[in-house]
């Protein structure tokens, strides 16, 4: 039986350097927090327990992992370094005989082939310790490596603890270990904190064990951890590039990839093409042969085969096959498209649900409202939704058309081939097959001037009013 894994995710620090209210480990990069991306890279290797050391702001970490299963929070109260992190899990591994793999809660890049490998390399090896490491052009900030031949670790130094000699050594050590537990759990207690920080360092425990291996990380952009900002816009831009080129890869045309970000969670069909400016976030997913954008958001929706969008936000919403949506369109709030249908200039959906060929093409509000098969939507057509207390349906039936500018005040249902006249205020329920006009008469007055050019060339003093429609 291949042996146990555990894992521990160092996750106590503030992150003081990132300057946030947020606990560092928290923050979002491309649409997960650092510490689920941390999680994701596991997937490969299979622990059996998975413990996450949390310190600041743990009340808030465990709630933002709460849909993780199998997770155990271990609080660390003091954050007196990293080994003293790892002696916080002694007493949920006591009876634990397998290896052990520590990872930094603020390296969210690593891919889960680099720990799979590595796992793979320690217990090839049955190394007591097997150290992932890098080569860094700036190494600045990084505990150094130092490694004699066959690559066996003699120590790790941090930057602040080296000497100008030591800080020449550009191996670093990107904070990734595979350990035998019941090696560490021998030394783990003995730690003391004499360096710069006094700090209890896991680094520390390599010198006491035997074999200590150091493994070179295929890509060095995956071990860059998070500290500031800007290395968190570093790692965006890392991560962005991976998902585009794995989408181009995979037949989808991004027109201009540097003015375009993609979340990890989007999903897109071959022969989709993302125009310029374009940002798809969430769980979105876009079908075969679609075209989006440019200047479009979409967040968690779905978007079927062969769907324009152009210059439009859509979220939380589905759009069925061969819908033209756009341009300055916003669809919202579970917003439902059926297929062939076209939402044209300033229309805003919000919780509405269209049938198929629906046109509603310009400067629409539809909200809380059902519409069947090939409605029309005059330009100009407003639900009143709200009462200003409560939300109202409004029923649409088939084949209806309602004129330009028509307030359907609702709750109110309008039957199938009903034809609502322009600028009509419809509060009553409609039947089938009727036309409906709710609006002032149009009257004309003839002759009538304004009071203030009334002369004697006036021809009345008082005009006939005459009824024309
Ligand atoms: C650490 C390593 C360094 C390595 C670097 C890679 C040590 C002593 N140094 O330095 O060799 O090059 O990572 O990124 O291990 N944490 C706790 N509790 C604590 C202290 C830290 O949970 O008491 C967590 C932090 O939240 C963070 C991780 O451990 O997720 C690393 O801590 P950090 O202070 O960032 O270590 P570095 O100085 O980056
Ligand atoms: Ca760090």
């Amino acid at each position: 039986m291949a042996s146990q894994l555990a894992v521990a995710v160092l996750a106590a620090g503030k992150g003081t350097r990132m300057k946030s209210a947020l606990p560092k480990v928290l923050h979002p990069l491309g649409g997960r927090s650092l510490l689920e991306r941390v999680l994701d890279s596991l997937d490969d290797v299979n622990p059996t327990y998975r413990l996450i050391i949390v310190g600041y702001g743990a009340e808030q970490v465990r709630q933002a992992l709460a849909h993780v299963p199998n997770l155990t929070f271990v609080e660390q109260t003091q954050q007196l370094g990293t080994g003293h992190a790892v002696q916080q899990v002694m007493p949920h591994l006591s009876d634990f005989d397998g290896d052990f793999l520590v990872l930094n809660g603020d390296v969210p890049l690593l891919r889960p082939a680099t720990l799979s490998k590595l796992l793979t390399t320690h217990r090839q090896h049955g190394n007591a310790v097997t150290v992932l490491t890098a080569q860094f052009v700036d190494p600045t900030g990084y505990g150094r490596v130092f490694c004699n031949e066959d690559n066996i670790v003699t120590e790790i130094i941090e930057h602040r603890d080296c000497t100008e000699a030591q800080r020449q050594n550009r191996r670093i050590n990107a904070g990734v270990y595979c350990f035998n537990w019941a090696a560490l759990a021998k030394i783990l207690p003995h730690l003391k904190a004499d360096n710069d920080q006094q700090e209890y360092y896991l680094t520390d425990v390599v010198k006491d064990l035997a074999p200590a291996m150091a493994v070179d990380v295929d890509d060095p952009q995956e071990i860059q951890g998070i500290n500031n900002r800007k290395q968190l816009a570093e790692a965006y831009s890392i991560l962005q590039d991976r998902i585009k080129d794995y989408w181009m890869a995979a037949g989808v045309t991004l027109v201009d990839p540097d003015s375009t970000t993609i979340d990890t969670t989007v999903v897109l069909e071959t022969d989709v093409i993302i125009e310029p400016q374009t940002h798809l976030r969430g769980k979105t997913v876009i079908g075969t042969g679609s075209r989006i954008g440019p200047g479009t958001l979409i967040e968690d929706s779905q978007i079927a085969a062969h769907v324009t969008v152009l210059y439009s936000v859509v979220t939380d919403s589905k759009v069925g096959e061969g819908t033209r949506i756009g341009p300055y369109a916003h669809l919202r709030g579970q917003a439902v498209v059926g297929d062939r249908c076209r939402i044209g200039n300033f229309v805003e959906i919000k919780k509405s649900t269209l049938g198929n060929r629906v046109n509603a093409a310009h400067l629409s509000y539809l909200g809380d409202a059902t519409l069947g098969d090939r409605v029309n939507i005059g330009a100009g057509t407003i639900t009143a939704n709200y009462d200003g207390y409560q939300k109202h349906p409004t029923v649409i039936g088939d084949r209806t058309k309602t004129g330009a500018n028509s307030v359907l005040v609702a709750p109110v249902t309008l039957g199938a081939d009903v034809t609502v006249g322009a600028g009509s205020v419809v509060t009553k329920d409609v039947p089938d097959d009727h036309l409906v006009v709710a609006r002032a008469k149009q009257s004309a007055v003839s002759g009538w001037r304004p009071k203030s050019v009334r002369g004697a060339d006036a021809q009345q003093a008082n005009p006939q009013e005459t009824d024309a429609e």
